[in-house]
């Protein structure tokens, strides 16, 4: 992210992390986020993203983007994982409702927390093995 000035930390407690997923969907799902997160952080002085996994239990493993950018209000966040919500002038919206089909198709979920003006984390859990319906 060096032509953005961004700080990009990434934070692997343990390197030992497997999980048993469709590879390019989750690319897709950690493409999505971290290009929200770059728009984010876009009029922040000291822009910085964390992604983040860890083993969260026995079978679950724990994602994380977070970012220290502009945050959201209560009542966006209720409707950002909608097909369609954009806040952005040309945005299409159909990032988080993606987002969260994927991390649903694979027994998983994807949750939001964020405080205005102090930035947002995106936390997706995902089973370690999942068994995807034809
Ligand atoms: N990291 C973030 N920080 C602040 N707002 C966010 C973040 N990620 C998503 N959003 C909000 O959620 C909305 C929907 O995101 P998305 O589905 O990816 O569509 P789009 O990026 O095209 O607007 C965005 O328009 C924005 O308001
Ligand atoms: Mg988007």
């Amino acid at each position: 992210m060096l032509q953005h000035n961004i700080e990009l930390e990434i934070i692997l407690k343990n390197t030992n992390l497997k999980i048993t997923a469709d590879r390019s969907l989750l690319d897709q799902m950690f493409i999505n986020l971290m290009l929200n997160a770059m728009d984010a952080v876009k009029e922040v002085s000291e822009p910085c993203i964390q992604l983040y996994a860890d083993q969260l239990n026995e079978n679950t493993i724990e994602l994380k983007v977070l970012d220290n950018g502009k945050g959201m209000d209560k009542e966006i966040q209720e409707r950002i994982f909608i097909p369609f919500f954009s806040t952005k002038s040309s945005g299409s919206g159909v990032g988080l409702s993606l987002c969260k089909q994927i991390a649903l198709l694979h027994g998983g979920n994807i949750e939001v927390h964020s405080i205005e003006h102090k930035g947002t984390a995106f936390t997706v859990e995902l089973p370690e093995v999942q068994l995807i319906e034809e």
